[in-house]
């Protein structure tokens, strides 16, 4: 069995436009390599649905606003610093994340789609601080606030760097996205059950600001909060390579942080799953990714 790491992962439902796709967020916390990267780009094809109705709603809320300049907290692979750049015409996205392998993510797509001019990639450990950016008006932090030391102390610093009138949006999730059926038809019922179980354990000690109430955190850094909005996400994707390999790659991770915390015949069946036999995820028609991303949205007045 190949066992190493962990996962988190979330997603969401426009309590009015329905999503069926959620975001990726769920990557492990201090693991990065080329396999998280696949992840959230699979995060945003797959829950394509959530993260289009949650921009639209940004692109809205913004519509009043200068646009000159955006900045993506944690930009990952940049699934949201490429669609903020596509949204926001003429506007600079500035992506900061503290991982150059993702960076180069966001500057290869930038190149691709003609964007370059307009999007910056700055390698930054936030937890050491922002770092300078002329002012903005519009930021987007997403599954990313979560995997800081000091949240707050980092939401006060985009405060300062935002125009009065600028907007925040912080997308986070309360509990990873769910892929299985609950009886798999192969070892016991409830084996995801059992697997975020261990995850939420995990997590308290790692990512306790994973589920945290943000919109007071919001207020106590000075925004007004104009919305906090829950995201259904809810894909039955049947046969679909994407949402396969994104499954799998989701199960890869969780796999890897749980030899200790899992039963054995658990992780036996999560191989059996992640494999390419007859159980694998690529060969199952009944995915179901299911779960909530919420998102706050909020102004400096
Ligand atoms: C779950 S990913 C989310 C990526 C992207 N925002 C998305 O939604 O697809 C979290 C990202 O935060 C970044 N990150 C975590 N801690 C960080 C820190 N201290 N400084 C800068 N980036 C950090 C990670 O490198 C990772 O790319």
């Amino acid at each position: 069995m190949t066992h190493a790491h962990h996962a988190h992962g979330g997603h969401a439902h426009d309590d009015h436009a329905r999503a069926d796709n959620a975001p990726a967020d769920n990557a492990p916390a201090g693991q990065d390599d080329a396999g998280l990267a696949d992840m959230l780009d699979l995060d945003g094809v797959v829950l394509r649905d959530y993260w289009s109705s949650a921009l639209t709603w940004l692109r809205r809320a913004a519509r009043h606003l200068p646009r000159t300049r955006l900045l993506d907290v944690g930009a990952g692979s940049g699934v949201g610093t490429i669609a903020l750049a596509q949204r926001f015409d003429g506007a600079e996205v500035v992506a900061v994340d503290q991982d150059e392998q993702m960076l180069d993510r966001v500057r290869g797509k930038a190149l691709d789609l003609g964007l370059a001019p307009r999007v910056r990639a700055v390698q930054a450990d936030l937890d050491l601080g922002l770092p300078p950016v002329e002012p903005v008006d519009v930021c987007w932090a997403s599954m990313s606030m979560h995997h800081l030391a000091n949240p707050d102390r980092l939401l006060g610093e985009v405060f300062a760097t935002t125009r009065p009138g600028g907007l925040l949006a912080v997308a986070e999730f309360a509990e990873p996205l769910r892929h299985l059926p609950d009886d798999l038809g192969v070892g016991r019922p409830g084996l995801e059950d059992r697997l975020l179980t261990a995850l939420n354990h995990q997590h308290a000690h790692e990512l306790p600001e994973i589920g945290a109430d943000w919109p007071p955190r919001l207020t106590a850094a000075g925004y007004t909060v104009l919305e906090h909005r829950t995201f259904r996400i809810d894909v039955r994707p049947g046969r679909d390579a994407d949402a396969a390999r994104y499954a799998q790659l989701w199960f890869e991770r969780l796999a890897q942080g749980f030899t200790d915390s899992v039963a054995d015949d658990d992780l036996e069946v999560l191989d059996l799953l992640i494999g390419d036999g007859p159980q694998s995820l690529r060969r199952r028609e009944d995915l179901h990714l299911h779960g909530e991303r919420t998102v706050t949205l909020a102004r400096r007045e």
